[in-house]
């Protein structure tokens, strides 16, 4: 289903993130000791896959936490159990794709996820081989399995797959920010697909308690900062000739398409998936800036359902389907 609509005047305009809240932020949240690790990691992919025009995406996926101790015991979390992004990571190698995988740590992951958070306990999945000596995977399970295990084989032989994981929203920026520049020379080859649930206030560093908050006095008042939008410096200024995808979630559904074009609006990329919090397996709407009105001061944008069909299994496999599509006419029409 395609439709257009108008937004409202006053969120036309896209407005850039102030590079200096950006920075602030940065200042006052150390680099992870990790960080070195992940570039170098990100760049030994870029250089394997350098002589293949393969297109790459970067996708995000699972919760941020937000710590409230420095010595963190207690925490605020984000809603997501990863499924998105692991689901569309296969879809986009099944694509064609490299994927780096920025993910919550223990969240879910491309091919292990369809064992390792099932109602099922792991264990479950196998027996003991008659001999006692050896373990065998339960005959029902078999078929799939090895469909599953040859996928995630080819994809880690091929190196198609990247899993780089963090926990704190602080953590998750400087592994975009550090990401996003290094794949700032390979322009429209490059999808960002931001499924991540991030945190939207943090507590700055010289506010925080030190160590664990006391119960003894009673109710507890917490005063939290605004992240900045990310979203905004990442499409303004690591990322500009990347394709876009961003997510909306909400719980209202009157509320989701007005917010989806509002963040069109203001940060002015390609794509934000809209989705409702109770119905995001079975339907996602596409909301895209008709490209003839994108720099006005009074944008269109189109809108596609996407339904999950009957005898189809996962939402992914048709939403990535249209990313793809969409991401080869953009690196078409960003070559001529
Ligand atoms: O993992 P599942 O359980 O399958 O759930 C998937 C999902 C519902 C989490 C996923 O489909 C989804 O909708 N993810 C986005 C959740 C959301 O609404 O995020 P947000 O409103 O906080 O942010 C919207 C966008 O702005 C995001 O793309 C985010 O990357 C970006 N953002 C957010 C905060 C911030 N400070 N800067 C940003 O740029």
């Amino acid at each position: 289903m395609h439709n257009a609509s108008t937004a409202s005047t006053t969120e036309a305009a896209t407005v850039p993130e102030t590079t200096s809240s950006v920075d602030s932020y940065f200042a006052d949240h150390p680099t992870p000791p990790f960080l070195d690790n992940y570039k170098d990691r990100i760049q030994d992919l870029l250089d394997f896959h350098a002589s293949s025009p393969r297109p790459i995406v970067l996708i995000t996926s699972g919760g941020t936490t937000v710590p409230l101790e420095t010595q963190t015991v207690r925490f605020i979390d984000n809603f997501s159990a990863g499924t998105r992004g692991a689901t569309s990571a296969e879809h986009f190698i099944a694509q064609g794709y490299v994927v780096i995988f920025l993910h919550r740590r223990f969240s879910l992951l491309p091919y292990s996820r369809h064992y390792s958070h099932s109602t099922h306990c792991f264990l479950d999945f196998m027996r003991p081989s008659e001999d006692g000596k050896n373990i065998q995977v339960v005959d029902e399970y078999r078929p799939e399995m090895l469909q599953v295990l040859t996928r995630y084989r080819e994809a880690q032989s091929k190196r198609r797959l990247l899993l780089l994981d963090f926990v704190t929203v602080s953590e998750y920026l400087h592994c975009l920010r550090a990401s996003a520049l290094l794949l700032a020379p390979l322009g429209p080859r490059v999808m960002y697909y931001l499924a991540a649930a991030v945190s939207d206030f943090f507590i700055p560093t010289k506010e925080m308690a030190q160590h664990k908050i006391q119960s003894g006095d009673g109710s507890l008042s917490l005063t939290m900062t605004q992240v900045p939008k990310f979203l905004s410096i990442l499409v303004h200024s690591w990322a500009t000739s990347s394709y876009i995808v961003s997510f909306k979630l909400e719980t209202d559904p009157k509320m989701l398409l007005p917010k989806a074009q509002q963040a069109l609006a203001r940060y002015g990329h390609q794509v934000v998936v809209a989705n409702l919090l109770h119905t995001r397996k079975e339907r996602v709407v596409l909301i895209s800036p008709v490209a003839s009105t994108e720099y006005t001061s009074n944008p269109q944008y189109s809108s596609h359902t996407i339904d999950l069909a009957p005898g189809t299994e996962e939402i992914e496999e048709p939403l990535v389907e249209e990313l793809v599509h969409r991401h080869e006419d953009w690196q078409s029409t960003s070559s001529s």
